[in-house]
């Protein structure tokens, strides 16, 4: 049985007190690491003037964790730099935002390069290496200059842009002929691998050979969409929990007789919090009767607060909330309620089941999880209804939603009117088509589908049975 070697720019440990709100990748990959012997690297989430060359290495289990610290200059270029103030607005179509430097790249570069140097150590000649997100696309070209022969996975978990979008990146040629490096690329969804396939072909050169490989200087890369999913039977189970937490309680408490809209997203300006905000508005303008009847609650936790767009959105979330609720609240009802705290996962299942509405409408989402988790911890005899963006990955799977396009404030309106108003024959049976693809789709099903591809495939790199890498 092959190990396998799992590397990503965050590294969930698994927390002793089992308190700790484990994120999509962690619960993603517990799974996987049951059936193998495995590997966790990547960036240690600290900073350090001195970092060590050599990882920090932590065993849990089955599975060691190997860490790395990284300077503040390296966390500024690749991190907060490159990959979320070039790559991320570029992927998310948001080119207004993507701020490219060269001494960025040049950072995120050094890290790939670094960590590649740190891993390559501990790498044995069967080991399957799976590598994880945006932060890492380079890692494969890096390893295989090393002299790693391994198979070489690669997953995206944020959209693949249109090549017309992605190519506008200056080093996109770069990074284009490194992710051919890799063995196997997954992507969220079909577009997202038609868009990446058409960009390697076009800008690269590489020769297409069936429906989804691309051969570029020998090598065979094969593209396809992996469509992430959660673990169902474990959300279910912490949504049928009696709802303990305080949060819980007084959500119930305050909401009385309201129906609950709810939206949960790190707060990010893919997400459309408010644009979102502003539907809601539009809902309320449009629907005068529905004035105090109906609460919308954000969940929004802070994130990547040190870039300046981040801190621009937090702004502009505020002010619009203040207007909104300024405007349109009454003694006794504020419309929205917004908060910027991160729950655990026991919480949101319970929210989310008495949830009326769940408000999923990212202006661009590689997958969104909160969307399936949504539909996951309805009661199947009650169920809520979701409105779910066209530009989430999600909606490719999920068609049984009110799909709507966000950047349209009266679609979303609409669509919330329509969600309150929906019986339950059809509020079931749109819960009980949806709740069949995320079971039919859950976490495991994308892990092994994406572990039996990389590792029955066979590239036919030019550097493998060069070097052979010690154990
Ligand atoms: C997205 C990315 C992940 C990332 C997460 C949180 O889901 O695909 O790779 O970890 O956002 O962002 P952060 O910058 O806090 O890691």
């Amino acid at each position: 049985m092959p190990r396998l070697v799992v590397v990503s720019n965050r590294v969930a440990i698994p927390d002793p007190t089992g308190k700790g709100s484990a994120g999509g990748l962690a619960v993603a990959l517990r799974e996987a690491f049951q059936a193998y012997q495995g590997l966790w690297f990547g960036w240690s989430g600290r900073v350090s003037s001195h970092p060590s060359p050599e990882p920090k290495m932590v065993d849990k289990g089955n599975v060691h964790y190997a860490l790395m610290d990284l300077t503040s200059i390296d966390r500024q270029e690749y991190y907060n730099g490159f990959a979320n103030r070039a790559l991320w607005p570029n992927m998310h179509y948001r080119l207004g935002l993507s701020e490219f430097s060269r001494a960025d790249y040049a950072g995120y570069l050094r890290v790939n390069r670094s960590f590649a140097n740190a891993l390559v150590r501990m790498i044995r000649p069967d080991d399957l290496i799976w590598v994880h997100d945006y932060h890492l696309i380079p890692l494969a070209a890096e390893l295989r200059a090393l002299g790693v022969t391994n198979r070489l996975g690669y997953f995206h978990h944020i959209p693949w842009p249109a090549p017309e979008v992605f190519g506008t990146l200056p080093g996109s040629r770069e990074l284009l002929r490194s992710i051919a490096d890799y063995d196997l690329v997954g992507v969220q969804t079909d577009l997202d691998a038609d868009n990446l396939r058409r960009a390697i072909m076009q800008e690269v050169g590489a020769t297409p050979q069936g429906s989804d490989v691309l051969v570029l200087n020998g090598h065979r890369t094969r593209v396809k969409g992996f469509p992430i999913g959660i673990d169902v039977k474990g959300f279910q189970q912490v949504a049928r929990r009696a709802p303990a937490h305080r949060v819980v309680t007084q959500t119930l408490a305050s909401l009385g007789s309201r129906s609950l809209i709810i939206g949960v997203d790190r707060l990010d300006y893919s997400k459309g919090i408010p644009e979102r905000m502003e539907s809601f508005e539009r809902f309320l303008v449009s629907n005068p009767d529905q004035r105090g009847r109906v609460t919308f609650l954000q969940i929004a936790p802070t994130s990547r607060s040190e870039v300046p767009e981040y801190a621009s959105l937090s702004r502009t979330a505020s002010e619009t909330l203040g207007r909104i609720n300024g405007t349109l609240g009454e003694p006794g009802w504020v419309p929205i309620h917004y908060v910027t705290s991160a729950y655990p996962r026991s919480v949101l299942a319970s929210l989310y089941k008495i949830a009326r509405v769940g408000l999923v409408t990212p202006m661009r989402d590689g997958m969104n999880l909160v969307a399936k988790e949504y539909v996951a911890a309805q009661d199947p005899n009650d169920p809520g209804v979701l409105v779910l963006s066209k530009f989430a990955g999600a909606a490719h799977q999920l068609t049984d939603a009110l799909i709507v396009n966000p950047n349209d404030k009266f679609e979303v309106a609409e669509a919330i009117r329509e969600a309150l108003h929906m019986d339950l024959d059809e509020r079931k049976a749109r819960w009980q088509r949806m709740m069949k693809t995320i079971q039919d789709y859950d976490v495991s099903w994308w892990a092994d589908a994406f572990l039996k591809d990389l590792s029955g495939y066979t590239g036919t790199s030019k550097a493998r049975n060069r070097v052979r890498i010690g154990g």
